[in-house]
């Protein structure tokens, strides 16, 4: 779980020498680097021609474009940098593309992004922008929207763009976190660990997303812990407006920090507030699965009373010989650690035969990584959902 953090930049980060690109690569490589110094400027831009050319294309978007407004761009340009990595691109635009069918988005809708993307990209890339570095944007936005259109189109054969979901308990944990429970209005094929898209109806097309607090259950409910930031729209909906009786949207699930069934590994999880709730969900799936592994939880928050779901933790532990769950407490007095969970997870260990799931904020998770990779856990080892995820995962 890492909350949305809208990055000041559309724009990939100056990209490397690399003597593998291809002539495609270096021609997009060099957009991307006269473009980089006046981002948002494109992305106002790339957005004006789309709905001046295309105004009926603005109803899929929210009312208010806010800071978020990037991110189609951004992925854009992060994708069109990478096309040399196929495998690890392939996959993150697949699931994009099979995500985008909640929006509404319908593959008659892709040139006329391809267009204003071309229409921005020539206006502030105007020093470098020739008839070849045109051909090679045409050729990379061609590859990258039909995985997505063919992903969406293969979606469509056995699952809806999205799911109605009537809200059936909401309990209010702390003064501002929640456990809402849904009832999806179709089965909901999920594994635990993974995350998905929601929409309130008080935010008509603001989505955001939420890890699932539990594993798949045989009666077919979802829950969600959420935590309602300052002045954030759709965690103070779920948290202060929802009730039993609202109906939500929910789109497709997401998300690959999943537990690997082919090994037996320990697992080091940290949860850093409602980071908690997808790491719950894989002690659940370990405990399905029947494999004594060994699974080791670090709870991190603020002070005691923020361990809302602390209960429930030690209430798996006492019927889970193989678990072990620690509250690690940054501010004390503590009835468990105190300190800042990587510090914590370090004096604990070795981590050698551990596979470590990491969920919180984007700042724990960062500092995490550090102290996993320093405690000997090679990355490929560490999952962890992040907001960049194909940033991350071409790293
Ligand atoms: C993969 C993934 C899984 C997630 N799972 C969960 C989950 O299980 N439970 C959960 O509660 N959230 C979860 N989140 C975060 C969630 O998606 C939203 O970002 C969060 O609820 C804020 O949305 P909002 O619409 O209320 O705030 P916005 O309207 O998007 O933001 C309003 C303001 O608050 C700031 N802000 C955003 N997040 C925070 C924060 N955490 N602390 C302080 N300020 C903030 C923003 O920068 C902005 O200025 C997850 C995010 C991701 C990417
Ligand atoms: C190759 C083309 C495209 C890429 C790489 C892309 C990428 C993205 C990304 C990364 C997001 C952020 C949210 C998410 O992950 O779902 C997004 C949101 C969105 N995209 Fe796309 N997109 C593309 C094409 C399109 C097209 C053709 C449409 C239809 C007009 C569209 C409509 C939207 C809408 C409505 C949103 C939600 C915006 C918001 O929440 O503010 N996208 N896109």
């Amino acid at each position: 779980m890492a909350p949305a953090a809208p990055s000041a930049s559309a724009v990939p980060s100056a990209p490397a020498d690399d003597p593998n690109a291809s002539p495609d690569a270096i021609l997009v490589r060099r957009t991307l680097a006269e473009i980089a110094p006046v981002s948002d400027q494109v992305t106002s831009y790339f957005y004006s021609l789309l709905f001046v050319r295309h105004p009926d294309l603005r109803g899929l978007f929210p009312v208010a474009m806010d800071a978020q407004r990037d991110r189609l761009l951004k992925a854009l340009l992060t994708a069109a940098e990478h096309m040399d990595s196929p495998a690890v691109l392939t996959g993150y635009l697949r699931q994009l593309g099979r995500g985008h069918r909640k929006y509404g988005t319908q593959a008659t809708h892709y040139p006329a992004v391809g267009e204003a993307l071309l229409g921005a990209l020539s206006r502030y890339a105007s020093s470098s922008w020739d008839d070849e570095t045109e051909g090679a944007w045409v050729r990379t936005y061609t590859t990258i929207s039909q995985i997505m259109i063919d992903a969406a189109a293969e979606n469509e054969l056995h699952a809806p763009a999205w799911w109605q979901a009537e809200v059936v308990s909401h309990d209010l944990r702390t003064s501002d976190i929640a456990v809402v429970t849904v009832r999806p209005d179709q089965p909901y094929p999920f594994v635990a660990g993974q995350y998905t898209s929601l929409e309130t109806p008080w935010w008509p097309r603001v989505w955001r997303h939420y890890s699932f607090a539990s594993a798949p259950r045989p009666d077919g409910l979802l829950s969600f812990h959420v935590k309602a930031v300052p002045a954030g729209w759709v965690s103070n909906a779920l948290v202060h407006h929802a009730r039993p009786g609202d109906v939500l949207r929910l789109g497709p699930p997401a998300g690959s920090m999943t537990v690997d069934h082919s090994t037996d590994n320990g697992l080091l999880c940290l949860g850093g507030g409602t980071g908690i709730a997808p790491i719950k969900a894989l002690v659940e799936d370990v405990a399905e699965h029947g494999h004594r592994r060994p699974v080791q939880v670090f709870y991190g928050a603020r002070h005691d009373e923020d361990l809302y779901d602390i209960e429930t933790m030690l209430q798996l532990q006492s019927v889970h010989p193989w678990l072990a769950v620690r509250p690690v407490v940054a501010e004390g007095p503590s009835q468990g650690l105190t300190g800042q969970l990587p510090e914590a997870v370090r004096e604990y260990g070795p981590w050698h035969e551990y596979d470590a799931y990491l969920s919180g904020p984007p700042g724990m998770i960062r500092s995490s990584l550090d102290a996993l990779k320093g405690a000997g856990i090679p990355l490929e080892r560490i999952r962890h959902d992040s907001l960049e995820e194909l940033v991350g995962a071409i790293g």
